[in-house]
């Protein structure tokens, strides 16, 4: 094979094979940062998304964008520890415990992506 075929047919196959490893790889889940839950474990942010909307948004807002009882969450500086604290122990009018389990996880994975995260 030819040169000018064999050259750009390599670099296809590399750029595209990367590509593609790295979309089924996905090493950086899309939107979840780096320092997201630091010790606490994070579920699935699109379930949580869907968990946020019954069981929060109702205080929360749509979203977390305010506009209920409970402060707009959307670029709230705090931890994921925190929230988990919130959510285990309530405080005012948020009752403890709404969500447990793996329904608490993913919760938590989508509100890290709205909040603006600090460690700790
Ligand atoms: C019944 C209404 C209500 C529901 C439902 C509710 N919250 Fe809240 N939330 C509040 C209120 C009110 C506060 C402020 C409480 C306080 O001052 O301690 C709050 C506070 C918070 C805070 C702390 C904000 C801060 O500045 O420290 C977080 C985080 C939070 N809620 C997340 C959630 C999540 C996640 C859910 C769903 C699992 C949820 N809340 C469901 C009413 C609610």
């Amino acid at each position: 094979m030819s040169r000018l075929v064999l050259i750009p047919l390599v670099l296809f196959v590399a750029v595209s094979g990367t590509a593609f490893g790295l979309a089924k790889w996905h090493p950086a889940k899309p939107g979840l940062p780096k320092i997201a839950g630091g010790s606490v474990k994070l579920g699935d942010q699109y379930r949580g998304e869907t968990v946020f909307s019954t069981s929060c948004a109702s205080c929360h807002g749509q979203n977390g964008k305010g506009g209920g009882i409970g402060p707009r969450l959307v670029g709230l500086p705090i931890s994921i520890a925190r929230v988990k604290a919130q959510i285990d122990g309530g405080g005012n009018t948020m009752p403890a415990g709404i969500v447990k389990g793996q329904d608490e996880k993913d919760v938590l994975a989508y509100v890290a992506t709205i909040v603006t995260l600090q460690s700790g």
